[in-house]
């Protein structure tokens, strides 16, 4: 697998090295019994053959599960934490880092929209995964899905109702312009691409469970690097600064896992 890894990224400029190995393995097993290859040189001989197959192969190994207002109480701690510092800026930038299809950026949206806030803000989406980011930029999403994001909308305490925000349409949701003009969605990959703004609050979310160990220490040095003082960093339900070398300059928020840089 390390001879694999080091190959593909010679090959591809991707470098999935410092991928955590289990996950990293159980992908692979699937995507060479989806394009029935043997070994891993048969695998790596296809994508030399066909590099139109490189971008889906990416696709295949990463994992987009995402969905809007994920863990509901992330997003009540938003707002009672961060809302009132992001309400002391007169331009606010958010990253959201691993953005996946879109749904974390749309949701932040709304809730920026109703503190008032989403006409001054910015929100940089971001994902080393061009097919999720083109499903993200339409903000088109199945209907089947909407009923368990009004769920977690409400869980989240959402002030309207989640189809204020949106058009049904022939069994989709079409999520408003008016969103969609704050979000700028561009690919970063966050193995090898630099930081290209800085931001009062950071989302990465289920992003770095993914990572050994040394691959979320030298992202959270992106991260902290990105990171205006006294901004926030939101992480997944799984995802710690604990084991960083940066915790000493953050102190922990509440158990909703979102940790302040300390100035
Ligand atoms: C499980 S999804 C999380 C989506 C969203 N943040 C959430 O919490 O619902 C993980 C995302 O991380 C992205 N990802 C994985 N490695 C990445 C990297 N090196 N740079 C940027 N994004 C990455 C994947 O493409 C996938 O969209």
């Amino acid at each position: 697998m390390r001879k694999f890894t080091k190959e593909l990224f010679d090959y591809t400029g991707y470098d999935f090295s410092d991928y955590s190995q289990s996950s990293l393995n159980r992908r692979i097993q699937r995507i060479m019994i989806l394009w029935k290859v043997e070994n891993l040189e048969g695998l790596l001989q296809m994508l030399k053959n066909k590099p139109e197959l490189i971008s889906n192969f990416v696709h295949l190994l990463t994992v987009p599960y995402t969905s809007m207002f994920r863990d509901p109480t992330f997003f009540l701690s938003l707002r009672t934490y961060v809302i009132p510092y992001l309400r002391t800026f007169p331009l606010i930038r958010i990253w959201s880092a691993g953005c996946s299809t879109g749904e974390e950026a749309y949701s932040i949206a709304i809730l920026l929209k109703e503190a008032g806030l989403l006409e001054r803000a910015l929100i940089y989406a971001t994902d080393l995964n061009p097919f999720s980011l083109e499903i993200a930029k339409k903000g088109v999403y199945p209907l089947d899905y909407i009923k368990e994001y009004c769920g977690n909308y409400h869980k989240a305490g959402g002030l309207n109702g989640l189809s204020s925000y949106f058009t049904a349409n022939y069994g989709h949701a079409v999520f408003d312009e008016e969103l969609k003009g704050k979000i700028i969605f561009s690919t970063h990959n966050l193995v090898s691409d630099a930081s290209f703004n800085s931001f009062q609050l950071i989302l990465c979310r289920n992003v770095l469970i993914y990572f050994e160990r040394v691959l979320q220490n030298k992202v959270i040095k992106l991260f902290h690097e990105s990171l205006e003082n006294s901004g926030f960093m939101g992480l997944g339900s799984k995802e710690t600064l604990l084991f960083s070398d940066h915790l000493e300059y953050y102190k922990k928020i509440d158990d909703n896992k979102i940790w302040q840089k300390i100035s």
